[in-house]
């Protein structure tokens, strides 16, 4: 089904979508469907980059800066996207952060950087869009979790705890507000060609080698495959689902 303006009137605020990853290309996925959207990323210079990608599909555009490593200026955000756009419909809550090192080896400030950003920052700023979207009776939270949130990575032990304590607090905040109207999913990527992979899969071939033999569909997801599934679980088309984790991995999770 094609979903030209599905979202028109809608107010979206999209974290961490500077970059060339997925935030940014579920960002143009929302304003290609007609919703007004808030970038943000941890410098206006990087939010910038994707506003000037957003003009001239006929919606309103804004950058906004925040550090994840305060939890207080992931609030802030809220409070911000909220007064440029008038209103909160949908948040993507998807910055983040991952790092791979033994277990044994990870110090309390590798904890604390991947947890504070992946999952403390996350909580603060999806709890802050519930106080907001329940005075209006609805909107969608879309957490960007990973196939990692209930599987045993050793040498991303931290980056694990992290999504796997986002899909707890997900579920739990779905539950809360079910009644209220508001929705709350996880999307969850296998290896998706982003900044964030891609020194890990160029630096040595034989670990792409090793992930596309390990997924079904035999090749790396495209950050577009993750923007239309953020885009279907943002939408009415998706309205009876809350408090589900939404796998996009070419089949990877299955092995
Ligand atoms: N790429 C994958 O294979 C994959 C797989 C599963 C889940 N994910 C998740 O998808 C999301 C997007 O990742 P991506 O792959 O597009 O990588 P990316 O590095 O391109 O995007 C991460 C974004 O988070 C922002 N960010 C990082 N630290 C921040 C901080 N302290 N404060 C504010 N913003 C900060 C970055 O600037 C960037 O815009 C992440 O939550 C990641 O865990 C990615």
């Amino acid at each position: 089904m094609t979903a030209v303006r599905q979202l028109k009137g809608k107010c979206a605020l999209v974290t961490g979508a500077g970059t060339t990853g997925i935030g940014r290309s579920v960002a143009l996925e929302l304003a290609r469907r007609g919703a007004d959207v808030v970038i943000h990323d941890r410098t206006m210079e990087l939010a910038d980059q994707t506003v000037v990608l957003l003009q001239g599909l006929g919606v309103r555009a804004f950058a906004l800066a925040a550090d994840f490593s305060d939890m207080s200026a992931a609030r802030a955000l809220v409070q911000q996207a909220h007064e440029h756009l008038g209103r909160l419909d949908i948040v993507i809550a998807n910055a983040g952060v991952s790092q791979r090192k033994p277990i044994l080896e990870l110090t309390d400030e590798d904890m604390q950087r991947i947890l504070g950003v992946n999952l403390m920052a996350t909580m603060a700023l999806t709890q802050e869009a519930a106080k907001t979207m329940v005075q209006t009776g609805s909107g969608s939270i879309v957490i960007v979790s990973s196939i990692n949130e209930d599987r045993v990575i050793p040498e991303q032990a931290h980056y694990c705890a992290s999504k796997g304590g986002l899909r707890q607090w997900g579920r739990a905040l779905a539950a809360a507000l079910g009644p209220t109207g508001v929705r709350v999913n996880m999307l969850c990527p296998g290896a998706i060609d982003t900044p964030m992979n891609q020194p890990y899969l160029t630096a040595h071939p034989e670990r792409r080698e090793t992930v596309l033999n390990r997924t079904p569909l035999r090749r790396l997801g495209d950050p577009t495959d993750i923007a239309s599934a953020a885009a279907f679980l943002a939408s009415d088309e998706s309205q009876f689902m809350t408090g589900a984790s939404l796998v996009v991995d070419g089949g990877l999770s299955l092995g």
